[in-house]
């Protein structure tokens, strides 16, 4: 591909450099994916209304997260197994960001360790939390996200179980994927990856592989992980996690105004509106359709951010003209990664960058931090007399 000049073009490239295994994990989601596909739907609905008599040269992109500075109002999300898709995918992912000055958020089921990133990028990052019923478990990955200087837990509170992905059950994603004819043939059909898979540092999770038993050997460790999420996940282990953190914390997973207003009450610094990416409750809403209720309930006392089906510039302001501060992606830097590695995310970020200042001209926009509601409307129906 000659010139990338989008998000959908990162994703075919990510489409061509994977085994299917991998990229059908990161693009599918739970079950019938019909909340993955409301997040894409919900987003392009809306409209943004154009300004077109203002001075638009000066524009401000640069924004705090969770107390961190931004250049952009964008982080990059957590995502699991990013180190299956590009040799040491985590350090890759988190060094691109930190040279592009967004904060990156670390997954619990990360292949590269907490340590790793820390090495590697020698800034703070954000760590986030899966608990798992192994307490003392809890208690280590807390400690060390503390050692490496994490400046914020992202503590995700929507996974008491899996969602169930069919294309990854009858696929074999694991780590390391099962070893079915098709997989193989799958390998070995996409040497690039192959090779730069045998250079990477490690093959497993290296979060866990030394916390348990079952970390010693490939393979185990990702049964042990799916019978460790956790159904009595409540309030009080919120405030548990509150009390053995000691810097921001911020609750991933916020899709109800009463979990926002709970957020408040045990002393969260900001919330994460998101639905996983449409890869655990499938029928639930869209993200971006449950933003405007929760920044109504708690917005103007908590940081308000969000995630689910960001892939331009356009769909930032959209998140902002509704009251989100800013916001995490998850796909499309995961789908930059697996194309071109450290480089991907950076172009991915690059291409959002570019698109928000667009949008931001077009709309009249000067400044991330003031974008009116009224930007963003219902796209009118036909005929419709305003
Ligand atoms: C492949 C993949 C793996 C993910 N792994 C995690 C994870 O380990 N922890 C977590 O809190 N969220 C995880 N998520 C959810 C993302 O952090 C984010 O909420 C979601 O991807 C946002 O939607 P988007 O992909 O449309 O941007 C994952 C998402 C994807 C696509």
């Amino acid at each position: 591909m000659s010139k990338i000049a989008s998000i959908f073009d990162l994703e075919t490239l990510a489409r061509e450099r994977l085994p299917s295994v991998l990229f059908d994990y990161i693009h599918g989601g739970s079950e019938q994916q019909l909340t993955l596909q409301r997040n894409l739907d919900d987003m392009r609905a809306l409209a943004l209304r154009q300004h077109s008599l203002r001075n638009v040269a000066r524009r401000d992109t640069a924004t705090t997260m969770a107390g961190d500075p931004a250049r952009i109002p964008l982080a990059v999300g957590p995502t699991g197994l990013a180190g299956l898709m590009w040799p040491n995918g985590e350090c890759e992912a988190a060094r691109a960001a930190a040279d592009y000055g967004v904060p990156y958020c670390l997954s619990t089921c990360s292949i590269n360790s907490i340590e790793d990133v820390a090495e590697a990028t020698g800034k703070p990052f954000w760590f986030q939390l899966y608990l798992m019923k192994a307490q003392r478990v809890n208690e280590s990955l807390i400690r060390r996200a503390d050692k490496a200087n994490c400046s914020a837990l992202v503590l995700t509170i929507d996974l008491h179980t899996q969602g169930k992905r069919w294309a990854d059950e009858k696929e074999g994603l694991g780590v390391p994927p099962r070893l079915t004819p098709r997989n193989v043939l799958e390998m070995l059909t996409h040497p690039r990856w192959l090779a730069g898979m045998a250079g990477s540092k490690r093959h497993n999770f290296g979060n866990l592989e030394h916390e348990i038993e079952a970390g010693k050997s490939v393979g185990s460790l990702s049964k042990w992980i799916e019978e460790q999420f956790d159904p009595t996940f409540d309030l009080d282990t919120v405030r548990w996690v509150r009390k053995e953190w000691p810097r921001k914390l911020i609750l991933k997973g916020v899709m109800h105004p009463d979990d926002a207003r709970s957020a408040l009450e045990v002393g969260a610094d900001a919330i994460i509106v998101s639905n996983h990416g449409g890869r655990q409750l499938d029928s639930a809403p869209s993200s971006i359709s449950v933003l405007p209720q929760i920044v109504e309930a708690v917005g103007s006392r908590i940081e308000v951010l969000f995630d689910g089906g960001i892939r331009t510039g356009g769909d930032i302001v959209k998140a902002l003209g509704l009251g989100a501060h800013a916001c995490l992606s998850g796909r499309a830097c995961l789908y930059g990664l697996a194309a071109k590695g450290r480089d991907g995310v950076h172009c991915a970020l690059e291409l959002f960058e570019q698109e928000l200042q667009d949008c931001m001209m077009l709309a009249g926009l000067s400044s991330v931090s003031e974008v009116p509601p009224g930007v963003v409307t219902a796209q009118p129906p036909l005929g419709a007399r305003r």
